[in-house]
């Protein structure tokens, strides 16, 4: 079954009520788009991230949820609570947040599996930071990360897999064509459900870039950080989907 395409955006800390009119602004682009549309604001914007997508088709979800579902954890906001206001998926296992906060895949792991259990599709971030690409460990570090967090139980999961260079990542450098292909195909060959798991590709995805990496058979779309808070950006970004989509199943 043919996958869908899926541009997503990470406003990471970012927007306010006022960035809210991005929706409207990028209707039109999302209209004429085959692909999926899915915005993750910071959590603070979500419900009304929501209210003012409905109707449109364009999705929302979370940057990050907790591995359980209530409880005793100042700060911190669970799948369920997510998915209440709104959200379709949530994003786990960033690089940011396994730098900042130490997430270990063991605890992405149990993330993707709450994210599951509340009805919400989790983005699972992986990528080498440049110091194991230079030692050609990249392929190697992907797939140990792979293993470690995606759910115990994945096969016929709705998973949404995120390749992401940590060096790309907000520098404006990306990875070649060549090595996001060799990627993507080394890691489909990691997943239990090779051929309809989406894929996507972030790290600096901009208009500019965009058509040549979403060209590519084994890239299913993006998830754009930087460029995804400008809606002539972003709007850009979706246009270059060229492919032809078909529904999830
Ligand atoms: P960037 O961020 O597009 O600004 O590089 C991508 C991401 O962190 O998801």
């Amino acid at each position: 079954m043919a996958r869908r395409t899926l541009i997503a955006g990470n406003w990471k800390m970012n927007g306010s009520v006022s960035s809210l009119d991005f929706f409207d602004a990028i209707a039109p682009a999302a209209r004429n788009s085959q692909a999926e549309i899915l915005i993750c604001p910071p959590s603070t914007l979500l419900y009304q991230a929501a209210q003012a997508c409905a109707g449109s088709g364009i999705r929302v979800g979370g940057q990050d949820c907790h591995a359980r579902q209530s409880g005793a954890h100042t700060g911190d906001i669970s799948a369920p609570m997510l998915r209440e206001a709104g959200a379709s998926h949530v994003i786990v296992g960033h690089s940011e947040r396994r730098a900042d906060h130490g997430e270990t895949d063991a605890l992405v792991r149990a993330k993707s599996e709450a994210a599951l259990e509340a009805g919400l599709v989790p983005v699972i971030c992986v990528g080498e930071t440049r110091e194991e690409r230079e030692a050609g460990r990249a392929v190697e570090v992907v797939a140990s990360q792979l293993a470690g967090s995606l759910p115990e139980k994945s096969r016929d999961m709705p998973l949404v897999i995120a390749y992401e260079p940590v060096w790309a990542i907000g520098t404006g450098l990306t990875a070649s064509v060549d090595d996001v292909a060799n990627m993507h195909s080394a890691i489909r060959e990691c997943l239990p459900d090779p051929l309809t798991t989406c894929i996507l590709y972030g790290g600096s995805v901009k208009p500019g870039n965009a058509a040549d990496l979403l060209g590519l058979d084994d890239v299913d779309g993006a998830l754009v950080g930087g460029a995804s808070l400008k809606s002539i950006d972003f709007s850009a970004i979706i246009a270059a989907v060229s492919r032809k989509s078909e529904p999830l199943r």
